[in-house]
């Protein structure tokens, strides 16, 4: 028996990228690289940064919600939850999701963070829906944030033309109709945690003279095997949720999927039969922001969105984790 009993659906998102321009010819300064690899095998052409002085994710996260309760006229007293996806919080703990819901006054609300890479939205998007669902909660937030600057090696070419700062939110609550999320499914595989990860800092090699040394506390990437597990994985599990629901590629109108590398976005869209139309794509202004990626692709679209169009969100991301989900957006602007 299903414990379902209402749909949840997003009722309105925000998004926040900071103000600085990391541009493609000023990496060309900093690295041997030129504008001309990064984006044609990336698509990028620049990206955020969060400057100044104890500046952590929250200020990202506070930026976005601030926005999104404006936006959707909501008291943050009324918020019974926040959920943040991250894997750059301002500190293991407290979470960044307790530091956000101080600062905005959600004074009611308890929060946690998800840890789960660059599939992080979709794993937070898909717990925060339980909690509509089963009728214990009505107003969840969902934010997805990272500032990936705070991991960049800025010495080294291969990642610090890939990653930019921001994040997205939206709210969840009960749907009125049919229309809101509809089915998802999410992956992960610990066998390949050692292509893509951040070695230093945790239990296992906790802050030192020596991790320090090693550039421990800098993400770590084997891109061109990362670039094929992607590739297949996203394509795969997007391919997998419109099979699921019966869907063909004419009944998707949007593809919303994680901005990593404009090719693994292609190879996805062509596995679906989906056209460059209905292909969502901001990465050229933000590069791979991690959580940030698929909400602050729904809101720099948004306006696109009709009441009822099919959205097919698809991630992959460090762990590694990846996981599509359908959804009926429910509102036109
Ligand atoms: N500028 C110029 N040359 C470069 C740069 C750069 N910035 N970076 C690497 N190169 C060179 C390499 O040194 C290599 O040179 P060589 O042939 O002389 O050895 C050459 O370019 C090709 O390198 P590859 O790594 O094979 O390049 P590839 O085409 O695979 O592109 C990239 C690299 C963009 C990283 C790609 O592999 C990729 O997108 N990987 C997947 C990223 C991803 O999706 N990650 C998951 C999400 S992130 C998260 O979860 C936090």
């Amino acid at each position: 028996m299903s414990s379902k009993k209402y749909k949840a659906c997003i009722s309105g998102v925000h998004g926040y990228v900071p103000d600085y321009v990391l541009t493609n010819s000023e990496l060309e300064k900093l690295v041997d690289t030129t504008d001309e690899w990064i984006v044609t095998r990336t698509g990028i052409k620049e990206r955020r940064i969060l400057k100044g002085e104890l500046q952590g994710t929250s200020v990202l996260g506070v930026r976005c919600l601030e926005g999104l309760l404006e936006k959707t006229n909501t008291n943050p007293k009324d918020i019974d939850l926040i959920i943040v996806a991250t894997v750059t919080p301002d500190m293991f703990f407290p979470s960044t999701a307790n530091l956000i819901a101080d600062k905005v006054g959600a004074s009611k609300a308890y929060g946690f963070d998800i840890s789960a890479a660059c599939s992080g939205f979709l794993f937070a998007l898909t717990t925060g829906c339980q909690f509509i669902e089963s009728g214990t909660h009505k107003k969840v937030v969902v934010i997805g944030a990272d500032k990936m600057s705070s991991i960049i090696d800025y010495d080294e070419r291969k990642n610090c033309v890939l990653f930019g700062d921001g994040g997205g939110s939206v709210l969840l609550e009960r749907s009125n109709d049919d229309t809101g999320i509809q089915d998802y499914i999410l992956r992960s595989d610990g066998s390949g945690s050692d292509m893509l990860c951040l070695r230093g800092g945790g239990s296992l090699r906790p802050a030192s003279i020596e991790t320090i040394k090693n550039k421990d506390h800098y993400i770590y990437q084997e891109g061109s095997s990362v670039f094929k597990f992607a590739v297949t994985n996203m394509a795969d599990i997007s391919e997998e949720i419109m099979k699921k629901n019966n869907l063909s590629s004419d009944d998707v109108s949007y593809l919303v999927p994680h901005q990593a590398n404009k090719r693994i976005i292609d190879a996805t869209a062509k596995r679906m039969g989906v056209g460059p139309e209905k292909v969502l794509l901001n990465i050229e202004k933000y590069g791979n922001t991690t959580a940030g990626t698929i909400p602050l692709c729904l809101w720099d679209f948004e306006k696109k969105f009709k009441k009822g169009d099919n959205l097919i969100l698809a991630a992959f991301g460090g762990g590694f984790t990846w996981g599509s989900l359908y959804l009926k957006w429910s509102y036109n602007n």
